[in-house]
């Protein structure tokens, strides 16, 4: 049982509400949350008169701006302020109110285009990003930056966590703003139903080559990372958070396929971006500090499809609002 305030920013997220998830499970009684309608976080002014009324103790940053390749290419610019607002004013209420933990998290994508894979932490800007979600990315950058900044310059406990392609409960399941995993679970499912029967299907098409290697966690994994870098002070600013393996995207829309049952046939459309070649985590280091993955991608998934057949009626669809 803890008594520690904690905020967790986005905490109706898919992150965010596996965080909250996990700390009310381990006893952890004072959490607060603010959804986007309460408490804008693009708002400073209203940012630190939050901070400053409420006092936590601890900080975790799950608010973004979040989407795939399309919503990335779509709209760059809400891609890229809208993430750097949210974090901006969230660090530097916290440092100003003298917050004593920061957890930021990032994404993988903040990693050059062409690094060397497993991708180490110290590759960071060491080359050119991917062009689809360099915007993303950018954002991303500055909030690890600024989160470094604080540790060096006011020896604070501010830290940064990057998590590899995320899925499960809570995920954003909208055909057009969704992430690869989410999408093709809605594919095959609504491709399956729309059939008379199952034999009779009709093909399913997915984006790209399907050659592009892809690694995934389950997204209560990642929560248990989060509480992990909450209970322990960790050595450095910037952490990883994968399973250190991957597959090709053709290998996973073959464990979707066979976890929903379509029977129909599966189209590559390779007039749509790939996105990087492979973007696989080196997790050596926050294994070290002794952190490890639990959940197996094909469990995950049929927990992840079982959650979205029971929860057809309300899952999340994110549109994005522009200006
Ligand atoms: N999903 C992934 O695969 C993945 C992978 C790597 C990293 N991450 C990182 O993990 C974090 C959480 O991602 P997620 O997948 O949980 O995203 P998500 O499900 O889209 O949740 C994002 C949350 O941010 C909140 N938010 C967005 N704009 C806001 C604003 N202006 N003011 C207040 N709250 C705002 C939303 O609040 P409301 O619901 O109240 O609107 C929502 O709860 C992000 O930093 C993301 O970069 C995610």
């Amino acid at each position: 049982m803890s008594n520690l305030k904690i905020f967790i920013a986005g905490h109706r997220g898919m992150v965010g509400s596996a965080v909250w998830r996990k700390l009310a499970a381990k006893g952890y009684t004072n959490l607060i949350g603010m959804g986007s309608k309460e408490l804008d976080l693009r708002d400073q002014s209203a940012v630190n008169s939050f901070f400053k009324a409420e006092q936590p103790d601890v900080v975790i940053d799950a608010a973004a701006r979040v989407g795939g390749i399309l919503a990335n290419n779509n709209y760059p610019y809400q891609f890229l302020m809208e993430n750097l607002q949210i974090q901006n004013n969230l660090i530097d209420a916290a440092l100003k109110e003298n917050v004593a933990k920061f957890i930021f998290l990032g994404s993988s994508c903040i990693y050059p285009k062409l690094a060397p894979q497993p991708l180490k932490e110290e590759y960071l800007l060491t080359s050119s990003l991917e062009p689809t979600n360099e915007w993303y990315a950018i954002a991303k950058i500055a909030g690890v930056k600024a989160c470094e900044a604080i540790r060096k310059q006011y020896g604070k406990d501010f830290v940064s966590l990057m998590p590899t392609n995320l899925y499960g409960p809570f995920d954003n399941f909208d055909y057009e703003t969704s992430h690869v995993m989410p999408a093709m679970i809605r594919k095959f499912h609504d491709a399956k139903n729309s059939a008379q029967d199952e034999k009779t299907a009709p093909p399913v098409t997915l984006w790209g080559s399907g050659s592009p290697m892809r690694e995934f966690l389950h997204v209560d994994d990642m929560a248990d990372a989060v509480v992990f870098a909450l209970e322990n002070q960790l050595a450095e600013h910037l952490y990883n958070v994968g399973t250190g393996t991957d597959l090709s995207i053709k290998d996973l829309a073959t464990l979707v396929q066979k976890t929903v049952g379509h029977l129909g046939e599966m189209v590559w459309d390779s007039s749509k971006p790939d996105g990087t070649p492979r973007k696989l985590m080196d997790v050596s280091k926050l294994q070290k500090e002794g952190w490890k993955y639990q959940i197996p991608l094909e469990e995950g998934i049929k927990e992840t499809y079982a959650w979205f057949l029971t929860n057809q009626a309300n899952f999340k669809q994110v549109k994005i609002d522009t200006l």
